[in-house]
């Protein structure tokens, strides 16, 4: 019997609302990468769970497959010569929960152990940075906790800032698909002055009001004129699920990443506030489903 290897990699909320392309969390839902080696013909992808029969299993379309031989090719190591690459899937596919960058840091961290271990946490998040465009997803997937990340040429800094357990996520998914190269394409070229400095004072208040437990600080923080109101109508009864959770109890509440999900912020009340969103989806005509979550302090890791 040839290697086996199991990596468990978390959801991610990216944006937080103010924080577009540069806030992620990462929230205790998680995929996990399975390699098992074997004698056979060559690397072969399989799914198991959301996404199966979707997901494209084809060693040059596949995210993970991808940031695997990424791993590979900077260690200068091949990967082993045949093996089934399993991907256990909960995180829903194209919902705005991060999938392709857990596939992306999961796959290069997979591929890391498989090459040799020679990339650390930082060169890795470079190289999943570069795959995917922009940092906010794949940095929490790989680091946990919370992370506030700028890319700097071929470099991405991250400070990652650990989030306690009072803090609940309530992460609300409609049936409804929103790919993120479509909701880019609605967002503007050139912005207003002012709603720059809207956003400025907004993303440093959130971030403190998570430094410093000021959960009270959470719906200022949350507000953005970047993205959301570009975005919020792609999503069926968005605003009013948006309003749905307030009224429940929830701290505050925003698009997460990209959409469709839409995710509350609670430390109280969170099943009423699941209920409360998943009701305001129905009576937009989409079946939703939920879940409580917490932050994840942990980010891709084997077990
Ligand atoms: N920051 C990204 C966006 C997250 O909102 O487009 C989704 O990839």
């Amino acid at each position: 019997m040839g290697k086996v290897i199991r990596v468990r990699v978390p959801a991610t909320s990216a944006n937080l609302g103010s924080g577009f392309d540069a806030l992620g969390v990462a929230l205790t839902l998680y995929n996990e990468l399975c390699f098992y080696e074997d004698d056979g013909d060559g690397i072969r992808v399989e799914v198991e769970g959301l996404g199966r029969g979707e997901i494209p299993t084809a060693l040059s379309e596949n995210m993970a497959s991808i940031a695997m031989a990424e791993a590979a090719a900077l260690n200068g190591t091949a990967l082993p010569k045949s093996g089934v690459l399993r991907l256990i899937n909960r995180i829903p596919p194209a919902r705005g929960l991060g999938s392709s960058s857990a596939a992306l840091a999961g796959g290069i961290f997979l591929g890391n152990v498989l090459t040799g271990g020679g990339l650390d946490r930082q060169a890795m998040l470079n190289a999943v940075t570069k795959l995917e465009g922009h940092p906010d997803n794949v940095a929490p997937a790989l680091c946990g906790g919370l992370c506030i990340s700028v890319m700097d040429g071929g470099r991405t800094i991250t400070q990652v800032v650990s989030l306690d357990e009072e803090l609940s996520f309530i992460a609300v998914s409609p049936s409804v698909e929103v790919p993120t190269e479509r909701a880019r394409a609605v967002l503007p070229q050139t912005l207003a002055y002012k709603d720059g400095v809207f956003n400025v004072g907004r993303v440093a208040l959130l971030v403190t009001a998570f430094i410093t437990k000021h959960y009270e600080h959470l719906p200022y923080g949350l507000e953005d004129k970047l993205h959301m109101p570009y975005r919020l109508p792609l999503i069926p009864g968005g605003a009013k699920v948006l309003q749905a959770a307030v009224d429940a109890g929830a701290l505050g509440v925003t698009v997460s990443g990209s959409g469709s999900t839409i995710i509350a912020f609670a430390t109280k009340n969170e099943a009423a506030v699941q209920a409360a969103m998943e009701d305001a989806f129905m009576q937009a005509g989409l079946t939703a489903s939920g879940h409580i979550l917490k932050a994840c302090n942990e980010g891709a890791k084997l077990i």
